[in-house]
């Protein structure tokens, strides 16, 4: 009956269409992508009738081609999916190759080597992508499977005009590394692509062939695997033939939690970000309920940033010393979302002084980049998709002869107890490396939903970053009410304990209160992060926006 009824809708909808801006619409489909191509791609499929999970997979494959920072089929990511009322969670996360060890990035002094865990073929985790787009389709994909694969071929294949922010990002990276003295053959393969000019991926184009007439085998075994794995014979790197046919996408129970009159739909661990976002929006509501009398933060003013940022050094300690991958430590979930213990963690947040860092402890006893699309189609199915090959470029190094950028996923594990990886996170003996183990993420590809209709999808790339774009767009459009366009454009901070009492902030807060926060005693670190994509249904229909920062679009019809 909901078909129906979407279907008549379909009709009498008007399209609109915008580029970085919010949409308001009669409710119908939405996309929220991080290009172009992609949004492109994913409505083209919604309008065949294709669902969002067919419109996603669509999007990821073109993401592949379009926008190499992040998007991929080197990499992996998760995805958390409401599909005909039913909550979904697909993990597609890579993993540490059979021959990976705890120690592998330490030298003899047993000090962590510069750049092995983020450069380079032994950087490089096996691949989730294909494998997690593959389980995706077979579980809920409706169009064929070569139907999706034929944008991204086509991209690779006849080119695409190259957007400036890629060529600039191109011509940073290249400079960066040579600067750094790392070797790798991205230049060889990415120094053509050009600002407003075709580029064209030849042997990318005939990889997604493969994956296109083979599936999931058409990466995993054959001609790409033969590729991949002489590659990393050539260039010191792990990956085997074995490793490529042990990966296996998880299909998971999201983690759900009750938020106010919500239910968020998030990422469970081997991802550190549904947890970490519970677990602030959570401690927000308890601080203040309990604050007296009962405080209402005001978006964005002074003490607003002060206490999340309380909360985010509480949200920190917890993740550096529970998380890893359920399939080989024990997370805590329940524990650690459990209304008593997001009380008592709340109740020692004191609102005019900064704790003292070193006493923060976890609390249980006992270019950097990425990706993220949203997608909810004409049934009200939502597709919330993150994912990434680690830092800008990944590894920086293309498997030769089949073109696509590998992962340097090693560097989320912790190479050393204590010792921060690039996004400044901390870890110990959960997320310690070890052989098929999952890398702790922050990808946070969330849903929430007010009885069983999905009213806000969002989602970020940015590292540890991500879990506070994702926290606080979905504070700013559900607590504070705004517009979609507003919620993804709102000026965000970000605290994660350590650099000590270090707060992280975009540009567009109050040079006063910046003085003030200074004042206090923190450390403020102004640079941007994130690139949200979100959805929000109102009343009045559905609104879709991309941050304006980014290269994003977004799309309602
Ligand atoms: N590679 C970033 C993350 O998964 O958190």
């Amino acid at each position: 009956m909901a078909r129906i009824f979407a279907l008549i809708l379909t009709v009498i909808v008007v399209t609109a269409c915008s580029h970085n801006q919010a949409t308001t619409q009669v409710y119908q489909q939405a996309v929220a992508m991080p290009d172009s191509f992609s949004a492109d791609a994913a409505m083209a499929v919604l309008e065949e009738g294709g669902n969002a999970v067919d419109a996603a997979i669509a999007a990821q494959f073109v993401l592949a081609v379009t926008l190499p920072e992040a998007g991929n089929i080197g990499g992996g990511g998760f995805m958390t999916i409401a599909f005909e009322g039913e909550n979904d969670f697909l993990d597609y996360r890579e993993m540490a190759p059979a021959n990976a060890h705890r120690d592998m990035y330490l030298d003899n002094e047993g000090n962590v080597k510069p750049y092995e865990s983020l450069f380079g073929a032994k950087a490089s985790g096996i691949p989730g992508t294909v494998a997690g787009m593959w389980a995706a389709h077979k579980k809920y994909g409706s169009l064929p499977w070569e139907r999706l694969l034929e944008p991204a071929v086509s991209l690779a294949e006849e080119g695409f005009i190259v957007p400036k922010k890629l060529s600039d990002n191109i011509a940073w990276y290249i400079e960066k590394t040579e600067e750094q003295g790392l070797k790798g053959n991205f230049a060889h393969y990415f120094s053509q692509a050009k600002a407003n000019t075709r580029f064209t991926q030849p042997e990318l184009a005939t990889t997604l062939k493969h994956i296109q007439a083979q599936g999931k085998d058409g990466f995993y075994r054959g001609e790409v695997a033969e590729k991949i794995v002489s590659f990393m014979q050539n260039n010191g790197g792990l990956i085997t033939h074995d490793d490529l046919q042990a990966y296996h996408a998880v299909w998971r129970a999201p983690l759900t939690y009750q938020w106010q009159d919500y239910t968020l739909v998030t990422a469970p661990p081997p991802s550190s970000g549904g947890v970490a976002v519970a677990q602030w929006i959570g401690m927000l509501d308890a601080y203040t309920t309990m604050a007296t009398p009962s405080t209402s933060l005001k978006h964005n003013s002074l003490d607003y940033i002060h206490v999340m940022s309380e909360i985010g050094k509480r949200v920190f300690a917890d993740r550096a010393q529970y998380m890893g991958d359920p399939d080989f430590v024990n997370v805590p979930v329940n524990a650690l979302i459990a209304p008593d213990y997001i009380d008592a963690r709340a109740k020692a947040i004191n609102l005019h002084e900064i704790s003292v860092t070193e006493d923060i402890k976890p609390g249980l006893k006992e270019s950097e980049d990425t990706t993220h699309f949203s997608i909810l189609d004409r049934w009200g199915n939502a597709v919330a998709n993150t994912t990434t090959i680690n830092l800008t470029f990944g590894s920086g190094v293309v498997v030769s002869g089949a073109g696509f950028l590998l992962n340097d996923e090693m560097d989320d594990f912790s190479a050393k107890p204590g010792v921060p990886n690039f996004f400044g996170a901390v870890g110990g003996e959960a997320n310690a490396i070890a052989p098929y183990k999952r890398m702790l993420s922050s990808m946070t590809p969330t849903l929430v939903k007010e009885g069983n209709d999905v009213v806000l999808v969002t989602g970020s790339p940015g590292g540890t970053t991500i879990i506070s774009s994702v926290t606080q767009s979905l504070l700013n459009a559900l607590l504070f009410d705004m517009t979609a366009e507003d919620a993804v454009n709102a000026p965000r901070f970000h605290h994660q304990l350590l650099p000590k009492d270090t707060i992280r902030m975009h540009d567009g807060f109050l040079d006063s209160d910046v003085q003030q926060l200074k004042q206090r005693g923190y450390v403020i670190d102004q640079r941007r992060f994130g690139d949200l994509h979100l959805i929000k249904r109102t009343h009045q229909g559905l609104e879709a926006a991309s941050e304006a920062s980014g290269r994003g679009k977004s799309m309602v019809r």
